[in-house]
């Protein structure tokens, strides 16, 4: 099943509320809502307030990727918020397996986020854990930089493990994501599909339903 997971990132925060309904009128199930700490990633950007906001007027699956240091230690409060999804960065878990165990006892999937130079060994104990492997295509931190190439092998590496294991894990694909980049991803293997900067602008209505053309062919 693909999805695309509009990254709110990307959104005009002033007209939030008019880009949300936007994006669950062109048939969106999914909204990316990405969390950073001004330490695992340079920038800050937003956190519980905005969820439980946008949580109490949309329907859209929270899909929350948390890009901060030792995540675990606010897995309830994003799950009280309304997260749907958590997906917390390997790089920045001590102990992954618990934090994992900890955002399923919340009540909300379990996702694992790595960078573009993180092995996908970090895998290897936990892939029958977790609902989605995010692969990072671009270094976190900012929206609209540039995917980075040598991320297309590590997407049919990681699709070819899942598949021969019998997994049910999604791998979503995230930075850089657009209409130049998206068949590379999907023929790779990747079947959620974040993309910022390539849906919050213009008519975002045409964007959504451009990509949902090119899922159609898969
Ligand atoms: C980057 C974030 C992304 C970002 C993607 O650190 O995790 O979700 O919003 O933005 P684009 O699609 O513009 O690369
Ligand atoms: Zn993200």
């Amino acid at each position: 099943m693909y999805q695309l997971s509009p990254s709110i990132l990307g959104a005009d925060f002033y007209n939030l509320e008019k880009q949300i309904m936007q994006v669950e009128k062109a048939g969106c199930k999914w909204l990316h809502v990405d969390v950073m700490d001004g330490m695992f990633v340079p920038s800050i950007s937003m956190g519980m307030p905005v969820i439980s906001s946008v949580r109490e007027h949309t329907s859209l699956f929270l899909d929350v990727h948390l890009m901060i240091e030792k995540p675990e230690r606010y897995i309830k409060e994003f799950a009280k918020s309304g997260a749907d999804m958590i997906t917390v960065h390997t790089e920045a878990c001590t102990h992954l397996d618990r934090t994992l165990t900890l955002i399923h006892e919340c009540g909300a999937k379990a996702g694992v986020a790595l960078n573009p130079a993180t092995s996908l060994d970090t895998l290897e104990y936990v892939l029958d854990k977790v609902d989605m492997v995010l692969l990072m295509t671009v270094n976190p931190g900012f929206g609209g930089q540039r995917y980075i190439p040598s991320c297309t092998s590590k997407i049919r590496r990681l699709r070819e493990k899942i598949n021969s294991l019998g997994y049910q894990a999604d791998i979503e694909v995230d930075g850089g994501i657009n209409f130049d980049t998206i068949n590379t991803v999907l023929d790779a293997g990747a079947n959620v599909i974040v993309a910022g900067s390539a849906v919050f602008h213009g008519d975002i209505t045409d964007h959504i339903h451009k990509f949902q053309e090119q899922f159609a062919q898969y």
